[in-house]
């Protein structure tokens, strides 16, 4: 039975007898150049993985070349390369007479190009005459676990941690490799371990140890591991009574704790740090900056090559404040003042998560700090996990989105170092819950590869290579995730709206609540409907957020005249009969997106309908189930937010709307 366990990496054997043979062909036995060390943990990864998927797809059993090498023998060679040829990571794949060639300079890049070769194969490419050479645009490409030490994880919705740090170290179980393997395939270089609400019981000597354990199994596999640091650590586990960043103790005790990390974990990453934020200790309270906190660590850091990540999601309770503006105020003044090992890192919306945000002003606005793009792979505020929203369109609007901070062409993707994705994996048999939320994995890591690939393709790949059958089955599914995201937009919080989720769980509709301690939690506090009208002013005559942009990017969204719809209640306070570019007034507009969202989950499910048959029946089920449940609940959000909006409005439904149940 199909229960998605292996992911995209299945390795069917293929049917098409004439295809098999001709890879069978080029696939008889591997040799190892001069230099390439086949003892290394990476090669012996790399070549495992060679057989165990070249046995799986052809039934062949590529052996070990004896002999010289002779042309047209199908012998698939590793060269090792000057670094100056291929760089890091990188490798060069070539056919020539002598056949398949695999050409790296170090072995991480062997193990990608392998799963570049066997993902060639799955897909039925030709190899014939190939040259590819393929190098990570960005060098940090890192998994974000917000998993608990008690196994459970925040904001998770495919069960508990596949990290179990109870029975650590001695147990280690095949989803570690499994999951190494799966990473490793699509590019990605680092796993943090740990929730970001981080829990100091992590630098005890005996969870050094599991996590030590996790490390080895990830090394071979190119990926480092790192951990959060709680910043009272030093008081909760050391003793000491005090955090402050400057205190000669403190400094100290983590140069010490980071010293022995190093001992049991010799490539261990480095900290991600998540600090003075929603209620998470910090250098805040000792009267120092972000940067003098970042900066401590660093250096204890510094000695063994780890980095710091330190995320900008701060914001504080004032009514009076806008939470979109604050990450910016705090962090931009600091820009120049941080260790050359820090690295700060912002999500990709000003706020948090929603189903959309223009990009966070902070990119490009730090020319002298590197940045990290936080996206989130899990759905939080977006059904978490049951509904179909295929998340690379909107990674890929962040990542294309222009900041003109350094002139026309400074895209988002241009401004950062490398990509962190709140990952959505967990225990279930699928590792995401709904099938379709591996396919956001498997995209995080190849945009954080290579920010320029298209959704498109991407997902392409991702639906050739986790589902059998016709061309026409992959293309279904690529449509699907394609226009998913637009259709949960306009369910959800359309036109620019956002944060209307309910409350603490931010599962479901509650665009009426206002009366939550924090003023910011509120989703009233972001829509600002009232008989007049609707939306956030963030132009100058609000709280001119937009300043906080490029004058070019500020150009195209302060006039609501011209302003792009999908950012317009995003910028801008406007009354219900404003006349929208398309000639409807806003109100009759904001319903019939909220409907064609529903409609949109219709027509997912009827796509889904139409492959029936085609995929295998236990996928085909599940998928079902989920998008019954996303159709239900599609309805649910359009009914709660327009009965509530109408309220306010007292407007009539357009046509074509129905009345809310
Ligand atoms: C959101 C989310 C929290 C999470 C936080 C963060 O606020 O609801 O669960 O901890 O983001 O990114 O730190």
């Amino acid at each position: 039975a199909e229960d998605g366990y292996r992911l995209w990496l299945r390795y069917d054997r293929i049917t098409d007898e004439s295809v098999r043979s001709g890879y069978v062909d080029r696939f008889a036995t591997f040799r190892m150049g001069t230099g390439v060390d086949s003892s290394s943990a990476t090669l012996r990864a790399a070549i495992d993985e060679l057989r165990t998927g070249l046995a799986g797809m052809l039934g062949t059993n590529l052996a070990p070349a004896r002999g010289a090498q002779k042309s047209g023998s199908g012998e698939l060679t590793f060269a090792r390369v000057p670094a100056d040829q291929i760089g890091a990571e990188g490798y060069r794949i070539t056919d020539t007479d002598g056949g398949l060639r695999l050409s790296a300079s170090d072995d991480a890049g062997f193990l990608y190009g392998v799963f570049h070769l066997l993902r060639m194969v799955q897909m039925g490419e030709s190899l014939e005459g190939i040259s590819i050479e393929e190098q990570p645009e960005k060098a940090v490409r890192i998994l974000n676990h917000w998993d608990n030490l008690d196994g459970t994880v925040e904001r998770g919705y495919a069960g508990f941690s596949i990290f179990n740090w109870h029975t650590l170290p001695e147990i280690i179980d095949q989803r570690y490799t499994d999951y190494a393997r799966a990473c490793a395939s699509v590019g990605i270089n680092g796993s943090v371990v740990t929730n970001v609400n981080a829990n100091a019981l992590i630098f005890r000597e005996d969870y050094l140890d599991k996590a030590a354990a996790l490390a080895d199994v990830f090394r071979p596999y190119g990926i480092k591991l790192y951990l959060t640091a709680r910043f009272s650590s030093p008081m909760e586990l050391g003793g000491l009574d005090t955090a402050d960043p400057l205190d000669p103790a403190v400094m100290a005790w983590w140069k010490e704790k980071v010293d022995e990390i190093y001992t049991r974990i010799p490539d261990f990453g480095g900290f991600v740090v998540k600090a003075n934020s929603e209620g998470q200790p910090g250098p805040r309270e000792y009267g120092r900056s972000h940067a003098e906190g970042a900066n401590m660590l660093a250096d204890a850091l510094a000695p063994h090559d780890g980095i710091v990540m330190w995320r900008a999601f701060v914001y504080n309770s004032d009514p009076d404040a806008d939470r979109a503006m604050q990450a910016y105020e705090e962090f931009v003044p600091l820009d120049g003042t941080f260790r050359d090992n820090v690295m700060v890192q912002v999500k990709n919306g000003p706020i948090d998560f929603q189903p959309r945000e223009p990009f966070s002003p902070l990119f490009g606005a730090t020319p002298k700090t590197p940045l990290l793009l936080e996206l989130q792979i899990t759905k939080e505020y977006l059904g978490q996990g049951t509904h179909l929203v295929g998340l690379a369109p909107m990674f890929t609007e962040t990542l294309e989105a222009d900041t003109y901070q350094q002139g026309k062409g400074t895209t988002v993707a241009s401004t950062v170092r490398g990509l962190a994705g709140v990952a959505n994996i967990g225990t279930d048999r699928n590792w995401t819950g709904h099938p379709f939320n591996q396919a956001d994995w498997y995209a995080f890591g190849r945009l954080a590869w290579d920010p320029a690939m298209s959704a498109e393709a991407i997902y392409a790949e991702w639906a050739a290579l986790t589902y059998d059958g016709e061309p026409e089955v992959a293309q279904t599914i690529v449509d699907m995730l394609i226009e998913s995201r637009e259709i949960c937009v306009n369910y959800m919080t359309p036109l620019g709206l956002a944060h209307q989720m309910a409350t603490g769980h931010h599962y479901g509709p509650g665009p009426w609540v206002s009366n939550l301690g924090r003023p910011e939690w509120n989703p009233a506090y972001y829509n600002r409907a009232d008989s007049n009208g609707i939306g956030f002013d963030r132009t100058e005559s609000g709280s001119n957020a937009l300043a906080q942009y490029a004058p070019q990017v500020q150009a195209m969204f302060a006039d609501p005249k011209t302003c792009p719809p999908k950012y317009l209640l995003w910028f801008h306070h406007l009354p219900w009969d404003w006349e929208m570019q398309n000639g409807e007034i806003l109100w009759d507009e904001l319903c019939r997106r909220y409907q064609e969202g529903v409609e949109g989950t219709e027509w997912l499910a009827a796509r889904w309908q139409s492959l029936e048959g085609k995929v295998d029946p236990e996928r085909h089920q599940q998928v079902t189930q989920y998008l019954e449940v996303q159709q239900r609940e599609a309805k649910w959000w359009r009914d709660a937010s327009i009965a509530y909006f109408r309220s306010l409005s007292g407007l009539p439904l357009p046509e074509g709307v129905p009345e809310p149940e």
